[in-house]
């Protein structure tokens, strides 16, 4: 493996992780495939635990020291997300159910208010299903046109096709910070710099940027920037999506009901400011202290200490595995991170996944919710190894190890 550029203790980190230290099928589990969900560190199971046995109370509505001390680590919760993407401000920061419903609220809400019949939105051929079909569906509905920026063969985006599709018509462009299935991470900067130089609002599906790398909102200048707790190593049904202050002031709620109101009487409802207007009902609350606590975790380890050592993992992975005879990568951008897909010439992917499985390696297998990007390759599977900061060298070698004994049975 190459020398790492930060000294990184990852036995240390292994241990905070109680799910890695098992067996499955009889041998030492070997856990790649946090693009799917990350493990949960100890310091997120104690959060959750803290918040059932001693704080469980509804939120910003008792006059209750239990409902004080929810609401209190609900809205602490808020300020570590807040300061993770460095956001300016503490309400650009609204709780949803995971990077799903972000993109769903984002376009409902800014969508119907604001794209007329003949408008565009940008997209990409790398994105996952969540960052597609809502905008389709607004589309359809509105009359409007979606694009589709294009990749080249390592997978990487085209910027001189984006910057063709980009026309006065453009009214939102929503990229992938990295792709799900390749690994490509995106010129975010260049890409939102182009979009709102076109007049266009830029949204970034930052689901699997945020688990391997610093991001910082406001140099990127991202309208729009979400994702899933659960992929930072927090709980399932959390999400967070940051919205610049005014865009958010100035859009209607996208779910209805408590929480999110300032006044309702028998003839009409007056709503509340964000982020409460966009946190109807009683939020998940245990899933954002949750979340606050996995993000305090990984920023306690380093988000540049993480990406530093990934980079490496992931350059020990590509060599090692793109040794193994019959094994084919797919998707070699220059610029990527936790993401390796693989195909066995002649063997079905998801034969891959459950012969690996049965040597203790968890992949995931299939089309990873981006047909699209399957169908640029000409493939309708893949079998895919992601990694985390959790993962080390040695099981990079299983996997090779385990594809090189698959190769030479099946093939
Ligand atoms: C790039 C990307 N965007 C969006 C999602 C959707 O995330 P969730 O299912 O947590 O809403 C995923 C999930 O894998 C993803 O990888």
């Amino acid at each position: 493996m190459h020398m790492l550029l930060a000294p990184f203790d990852v036995s240390k980190v292994r241990a905070d992780f109680p799910a890695l230290d098992q067996e499955v099928h009889g041998h030492p589990l070997v856990y790649l495939d946090s693009a799917a969900t990350a493990q949960k560190p100890r310091a997120v199971l104690e959060a959750l635990r803290h918040f059932y046995e001693a704080d469980c109370a509804n939120i910003h509505r008792g006059q209750h020291e239990l409902s004080e001390r929810a609401t209190e680590a609900y809205e602490a919760a808020r300020i570590a997300a807040q300061r993770f993407l460095n956001a300016r401000r503490n309400h650009e920061i609204v709780f949803v159910r995971g990077a799903t419903e972000g993109i769903n609220l984002v376009a409902a809400s800014w969508g119907r208010k604001n794209l007329q019949r003949g408008d565009e939105i940008v997209t990409s051929i790398l994105e996952h299903h969540s960052n597609i079909v809502p905008w389709q569906i607004l589309c359809d509905e509105k009359g409007a046109g979606l694009k589709w920026i294009p990749i080249d063969d390592r997978g990487e985006l085209i910027l001189e096709e984006y910057e063709k599709l980009l026309g006065p018509r453009t009214r939102m462009v929503a990229v992938a910070h990295v792709s799900n299935t390749l690994g490509t991470v995106a010129p975010l900067r260049q890409i939102v710099e182009m979009a709102h130089h076109a007049g266009a609002l830029a949204l970034v599906d930052g689901t699997q940027g945020t688990p391997h790398m610093r991001v910082d909102v406001q140099t990127l200048d991202a309208d729009f920037y979400l994702f899933s707790g659960h992929k930072v190593c927090g709980p399932t049904g959390i999400g967070v999506l940051y919205g610049k202050s005014e865009l958010l002031q100035a859009m209607p709620p996208y779910q209805t009901g408590g929480g999110m109101i300032r006044s309702v009487t028998c003839q009409t409802t007056t709503y509340d400011d964000p982020p409460s207007r966009f946190e109807a009902g009683t939020p998940n609350i245990a899933g954002a202290i949750g979340a606050g606590a996995a993000i305090d975790y990984l920023t306690q380890i380093g988000t540049d200490q993480i990406a530093a050592y990934e980079h490496e993992l992931m350059l020990h992975g590509m060599e090692t595995l793109s040794r193994v005879p019959g094994v084919r990568i797919i998707g070699m951008p220059r610029d990527k991170a936790a993401v390796i897909s693989f195909i066995i010439d002649g063997i079905d992917p998801h034969d891959i996944g459950t012969l690996l499985d049965l040597m203790g390696i968890a992949v995931r297998t299939g089309h990873h919710c981006a047909q699209p990007v399957m169908a640029r390759f000409g493939l309708t599977a893949t079998a895919r190894a992601s990694l985390a900061f959790y993962n080390t060298a040695a099981e990079i070698d299983a996997l090779a190890n385990g594809l090189l004994r698959i190769a030479k049975s099946l093939s």
